[in-house]
């Protein structure tokens, strides 16, 4: 296929649409918030920024915010990137990824996984978002993608950018964040976002549910993108789980990244996996947008592969949070909530304890990092309809764990 691909066109088309339209939104946007009516809008990153600026004035903050690990990558991969650096790996590379690369990702999803991956089937590149951008962006124009709610705000925001119109189902803590598969069945999406275990519920999807799903997506001809960065955090071992590359459809796309399992956040090491016909189609527009991963980056990712001890201890880890979260939860806030079965969240709902008023977890968290200085999300950052629930990350240790959830408990009034 030629450089310029019908998806390279779309790509410009929607860019220069985007660009011409944002100084009319930004400034709707701010004429909106002049307003007394506007709604409140408090995402994850102002929670986060606002965060950071206390810290900076010498304020101590309990950071339950943003999903980034509190400990440092292994010992290994900071060796290795300083090495590849030292060995002159700081040049460009191939788009795909370096052959030493694909072949050792490939290698270890094929044991990881009992599949038969090849390494063209891979596709490295920087970060996790631009990788699940790359595999919305595969899509035929303005499939329809169906999305489990609450969500992940960047497949939303990815979906609207690229106008790919959204069907979202609903799930709910009463319903022990189950999906209902016949809403699939009943619906004309094009597309499927998986996200499991879930950023931000911690649920996992039982074994039956998993292949009924992909059965009605094989038969609907629909794509799995199936975004798995938080599989080496299954923190519930009774339970099971299966990735998508253990299924018979090498059309679908596997996202994942370095960044959780490797406290790599910031080296933005990330791949696709699926059929080498898509892959070859984003490779060009990898080349387009970045050229290649950093090679040295690259050094780094083979390097983690091989920290399997690190990534165990870390799970231990996050296990022990959870359970620390979950009992202060229940007793500074008698709050309702799913014990995650993985990832590095805890989704509760809250409530207050003033008779005839709702809880706003939007106000709540802006009134509890002023007060209390405790950064949390609120859970309208994951879907409007969550707004008595929080987002609560495991990223800090037991005792701050413990301070921060009863620190909550002095505003919740
Ligand atoms: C569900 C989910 N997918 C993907 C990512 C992307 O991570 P990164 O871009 O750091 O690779 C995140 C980050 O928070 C996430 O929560």
């Amino acid at each position: 296929m030629g450089c310029y691909s019908p998806i390279f066109d779309r790509m410009l088309e929607i860019l220069g649409k985007k660009l011409r339209t944002s100084n009319v939104q930004s400034q709707r946007t701010a004429s909106a918030q002049s307003t007394e009516e506007a709604p409140i809008a408090v995402s994850l990153v102002d929670i986060f920024f606002k965060a950071k600026e206390l810290e900076r004035k010498g304020f101590d903050v309990i950071h339950f915010d943003a999903g980034e690990p509190d400990f440092e990558p292994p010992k290994e991969v900071v060796d290795a990137t300083i090495k590849a650096l030292r060995d002159g790996r700081g040049r460009y590379a191939e788009s795909g990824g370096i052959p030493l690369a694909r072949k050792a990702l490939a290698e270890n999803l094929n044991r990881k996984y009992s599949a038969s991956i090849l390494p063209d089937q891979i596709l490295l590149t920087a970060g996790g978002r631009l990788a699940l951008y790359y595999a919305f962006m595969s899509l035929p124009k303005k499939t329809k993608v169906g999305i489990f709610s609450p969500d992940w705000p960047a497949y939303r925001d990815i979906s609207n950018f690229l106008e790919l119109p959204i069907q979202f189902f609903k799930t709910s803590l009463e319903g022990g964040w189950n999906v209902d598969p016949d809403e699939v069945r009943k619906s004309d999406c094009g597309a499927l976002v998986l996200n499991y275990p879930n950023n931000p519920t911690g649920k996992i999807l039982d074994l039956r549910t998993f292949e009924e799903l992909v059965g009605i997506a094989n038969n609907k001809d629909m794509t799995i993108i199936s975004d798995e960065v938080y599989s080496d955090y299954l923190l519930d071992s009774s339970k099971k789980s299966k990735s998508i590359l253990e299924t018979d459809s090498p059309k679908n796309i596997f996202v994942t990244s370095m960044s959780k399992s490797y406290a790599m956040t910031g080296f933005r090491a990330a791949y696709i996996v699926s059929d080498a016909s898509t892959i070859s189609r984003l490779i060009k527009i990898n080349s387009m947008i970045i050229t290649s991963m950093p090679e040295f980056v690259q050094y780094a990712m083979i390097a983690a592969l091989d920290c399997q001890e690190y990534v165990k201890e870390k799970r231990d880890l996050i296990r022990k949070r959870r359970d620390a979260a979950a009992k202060a939860l229940k007793k500074y806030l008698d709050a309702e909530f799913y014990l995650s079965d993985g990832s590095m969240y805890m989704f509760p709902r809250l409530h207050t304890r003033k008779e005839g008023t709702k809880f706003n977890s939007e106000k709540f968290a802006l009134e509890l990092l002023d007060k209390e200085k405790v950064s949390v999300t609120p859970g309208t950052s994951f879907g409007k309809p969550f707004i008595d629930h929080v987002r609560i990350t495991l990223l800090q240790d037991e005792k701050r764990i413990d301070e921060g959830i009863e620190r909550m408990s002095r505003i919740l009034n």
